[in-house]
């Protein structure tokens, strides 16, 4: 997994650790909604927290390919996990960059590993660039980013992964042009993560799963910053999490919910979700001022260029949700 941790990357995180089939193998920290280290930081202490102290976590590139840095302190608060205050890791990432970790796995295990992608593609370009075979050692991709014939979250029409680093994802998709269809990435665009809405309900109805007696009630008239009282601890930072989630949304006018784009690609690499896709070939615009990150599908083949994406066309989210609370609650039951 390479994520910018960030609300939504570490409730996929959180979610993966939850999940006994899934071997996870390496976490790579990619500047965006915060800092890299700070998103290393974050993926350490989620981690221990989670009880995988061993997956080892990496830090490769500081800073987009070609662009200055852009964090979001304003979408996930200023460490990038809204309110909790995460117990800081007692290790240390690894001295590797990210980069050599991915290509060590990839070629130690050709064909078994599936690379899940929730932040710019700043990192993944520039293992493209050091091993272009990683498309054939991988046995598949999974993209959070885009949005298709669908208005942006971070420009009119740009979302946020591709905005952040336009040039590595236009590379990304450049490079994934002609895969045989099955092993084109998978790419999980804002058209169809904006529906997978978390509510407070969901949150309630994890605590309860989770064991916690006293109903966990983040509610729109809280005053703003309020911190969970859970009895179970991965609960607590859920809720804190959350909670300043929920809060963003509101100031953008999108209600007292939160969209965790992230954890919906956790699910679709994990094999969990049902969905559908549709194969395009996609353009990443990174020329006209107006339009830099924005996506483009052509799903038509009015290119004439074979399709570099499978874009997801339909998912469930009353299923996301109800696999999410059951898992990750079985989870925080475990850790008590
Ligand atoms: C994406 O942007 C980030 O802020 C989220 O973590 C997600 O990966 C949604 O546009
Ligand atoms: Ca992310």
């Amino acid at each position: 997994m390479d994520c910018d941790t960030g609300v939504d990357d570490a409730l996929a995180l959180i979610y993966l650790c939850s999940q006994p089939h899934v071997e996870l193998v390496a976490v790579t920290s990619t500047p965006g909604n915060v800092d890299a280290d700070q998103v290393a930081r974050n993926n350490l202490a989620l981690l221990e927290l989670c009880g995988r102290a061993d997956v080892p976590v990496a830090v490769g590139a500081l800073a987009p390919l070609r662009v200055p840095l852009v964090t979001t302190p304003e979408t996930h608060g200023p460490q990038g996990v809204g309110y909790a205050e995460l117990p800081p890791a007692r290790r240390a990432p690894e001295r590797r960059d990210a980069v050599d970790l991915w290509i060590d796995a990839a070629r130690s295990r050709p064909g078994e590993l599936t690379a899940l992608l929730t932040a710019p593609l700043t990192n993944f370009a520039r293992a493209l660039r050091a091993e272009p075979r990683l498309p054939e050692l991988l046995k598949g991709v999974v993209i959070m980013g885009g949005s298709f014939f669908y208005q942006g979250n971070t420009t009119p029409t740009a979302e946020w992964n591709m905005h952040v680093d336009p040039h590595a994802a236009a590379e990304v998709f450049a490079a994934l042009a002609g895969l045989p269809e099955t092993r084109l990435p998978i790419v999980c665009a804002l058209e169809t993560t904006e529906r997978i809405e978390m509510h407070p309900e969901h949150l309630a109805e994890l605590a309860a799963a989770a064991g916690c007696a006293v109903p966990e009630l983040v509610l729109p008239g809280d005053a703003e910053g309020l911190r969970s009282r859970a009895s179970n601890r991965l609960v607590r930072h859920v809720s804190d999490m959350l909670r300043f989630y929920f809060e963003f949304h509101r100031l953008y006018d999108q209600g007292y919910v939160a969209h965790v784009h992230d954890y919906f690609a956790a699910s679709v690499a994990a094999g969990t979700a049902r969905f559908a896709t549709r194969s395009a070939s996609v353009h990443v615009e990174t020329e006209a001022a107006r339009l830099v990150g924005t996506t483009v599908a052509d799903y038509r083949g009015l290119w004439g260029e074979p399709p570099n994406a499978r874009i997801v066309s339909g998912n469930r989210p009353a299923e996301a949700f109800a696999e999410f609370v059951s898992s990750v609650g079985a989870l925080a039951r475990r850790l008590g």
